[in-house]
């Protein structure tokens, strides 16, 4: 009874969170990308029920929404954590340790990359060289940079933001 309540009450957020996006864009489908991203930003991820109503309200078909939500890295169809740690293991931050840091990620999180932690804090994600090479290896906590990432740096970064 509870789950299906919460059910509800996460899909009533999804409505409205669709209903301002398409309103702040007049429903113009040519805007998809960008509702899409705001979305994502409100929700942390893209589920089915939030495309279905997108798809809905634009009178588009769900395919095209799909495409533009599997084509792009920017969104997820799965839940993410609050906060997502993306370790670049680009050649640059592979050569200055990339893979420790990564390790160091995955132990003190206790999930692989690309997976989400069952309390729902942190995702750990590894993405390609973004552009910081000089200061490798790098590392994204949202959208702030840290560069010169040591292991012990990582442990500090995470105590940080949790
Ligand atoms: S390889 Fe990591 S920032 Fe360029």
């Amino acid at each position: 009874m509870a789950e299906a309540s919460e059910y509800e009450a996460a899909l009533a957020e999804i409505r409205a969170g669709v209903a301002r996006a398409v309103a702040r864009h007049r429903g113009d489908p040519g805007l998809l990308i960008q509702m899409l991203l705001e979305l994502q930003a409100e929700f942390r991820w893209l589920p089915e029920e939030l495309i279905a109503e997108l798809a809905r309200a634009l009178g588009v078909p769900l395919a095209r929404i799909y495409r533009v939500a599997t084509f792009y890295k920017a969104f997820s169809l799965a839940p993410k954590g609050r906060h997502v740690l993306r370790v670049c293991t680009g050649a640059a931050c592979q050569v200055r340790g990339a893979a420790l840091v990564v390790a160091v990620a995955e132990q003190l999180l206790k999930v692989a990359r690309g997976e989400t932690t069952p309390d729902m804090r942190w995702t750990l994600e590894t993405v390609n060289c973004v552009g910081c090479c000089p200061i490798a290896p790098v590392v994204l906590c949202g959208d702030d940079y840290h560069g010169k990432v040591t292991p012990a740096a990582v442990r500090e970064l995470l105590a940080k933001y949790a």
